[in-house]
């Protein structure tokens, strides 16, 4: 009997923090379509953040430099960034960079020069930084690399992410059981599209998946027709949609021209699948694949719900962001961050103290309860 309600706790337990990842996680409200509307979609956000969080009485400038405006995810990063910031009682300077590694240097240095406290950083290119961090460092600035690991820089104090192996463990067992690859006679058709090799969690994501998928590939049951798979094959430059169609379009008419079935496209992310679907719906015939993504962006759960791609992982950017509000409060009142693990992520410099939200993902069978229940998206958003 005991058993039993001890069961039924941990169910709901572990039901409930499928739902808020790494936890903490504020109830901040709209996700816009269209992306630079949703900059400015942060009021609500920052009223809720400042009831939902135990931070506040803060005070001094956090620097907040990210990537690009172009991707849906790194405008609300940003913003529920600024807004839990805000609420927590910091000023803020939030940065976007164009995905242009210059101008990010220099956004950083300005952020040091202009009296920012601690630095939040999301990297274009990991291995970019070492300079200017070190001028951080000199000045004692504390910087928190931001879903991507910063590397060869001793001046990375912590490091906060999504667990990117597991997203890409998580996308391989999708494939595997989509396809039943443990009983199902085969072979399968499988090609790969992975991330930016300058992004460190590129390797992460494309070596969590193919743990689990090269089994099959050396066994014969899953077959790379093009044969590009190693990592740098299949890599995508600044995870542009357009590169990644243009080079699923080389694919399908070198391989799949004459009407041979694609039965999976393995996609790192969200951009380079709407990129390999574009691709698809213009030049393929067959029978439509498995495509996975990740990061849950409006225009591919919209795909989820017309078919046209089966899954995406969802790291709610509220948990991450209000994760991170966290771990700054707690290095400018003095005191450590929360982290809980001190062993993957190795810069080069050292093992940087992480803390390690947990991905789900998302398909056509429970996006509602995961990205509507949760107040992520509203139905109308997704229409
Ligand atoms: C992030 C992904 C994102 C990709 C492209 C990665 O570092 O973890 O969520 O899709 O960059 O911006």
């Amino acid at each position: 009997m005991k058993k039993k309600i001890m069961g039924a706790f941990l169910a709901t337990f572990m039901a409930m923090s499928m739902l808020v990842g790494c936890g903490g996680g504020s109830t901040t409200t709209s996700t816009e379509s269209n992306v630079s509307d949703s900059v400015e979609s942060s009021d609500s956000a920052s009223d809720e953040a400042s009831a939902d969080t135990t931070t506040g009485g803060g005070s001094g400038k956090i620097g907040v430099a990210m990537p690009t405006k172009d991707l849906q995810r790194w405008n609300q990063d940003g913003a529920n960034m600024k807004s839990e910031l805000e609420a927590a009682g910091y000023e803020v300077d939030l940065q976007y960079a164009s995905n242009d590694i210059n101008t990010q240097v220099s956004q950083i240095e300005n952020m040091i020069n202009s009296d920012c406290s601690m630095l939040v950083i999301a990297s274009i290119d990991g291995d970019s930084l070492g300079t200017v961090l070190a001028q951080a460092k000199e000045k004692n600035i504390p910087v928190i690399a931001y879903d991507r690991l910063i590397m060869n820089s001793d001046a990375v104090t912590y490091y906060a992410t999504f667990d990117n192996y597991m997203v890409g463990t998580k996308q391989g067992e999708y494939i595997k059981e989509k396809l039943d690859l443990d009983n199902a006679e085969g072979p399968f058709n499988i090609e790969i599209v992975t991330g930016d090799p300058g992004d460190n969690n590129a390797r992460y994501f494309y070596g969590g998946a193919m743990d689990v998928l090269n089994p099959y590939i050396e066994s014969g049951k899953l077959v790379v027709k093009s044969g590009q798979k190693e990592f740098e094959e299949v890599a995508t430059a600044n995870w542009a949609t357009e590169t990644a169609q243009s080079r699923m379009d080389a694919i399908i008419s070198a391989n799949y021209a004459d009407g041979t079935v694609i039965d999976a496209v393995l996609c790192s992310n969200d951009s380079t699948a709407l990129g390999v679907t574009n691709s698809l719906e213009a030049n393929y015939t067959g029978a439509w694949p498995i495509i996975t993504g990740q990061d849950c962006d409006v225009a591919n759960v919209k795909n989820m719900l017309a078919d046209k791609q089966s899954m995406s992982i969802f790291k709610d950017t509220r948990t991450l962001a209000s994760k991170v509000v966290e771990m700054v409060d707690a290095v400018m009142k003095g005191g450590e961050a929360p982290i809980n693990d001190t062993e993957t992520y190795d810069n080069g410099s050292l093992v940087v103290p992480s803390f390690l939200c947990e991905p789900v993902f998302a398909d056509k069978e429970n996006y509602k309860e995961l990205l509507v229940d949760s107040g992520y998206y509203t139905e109308d958003q997704l229409k």
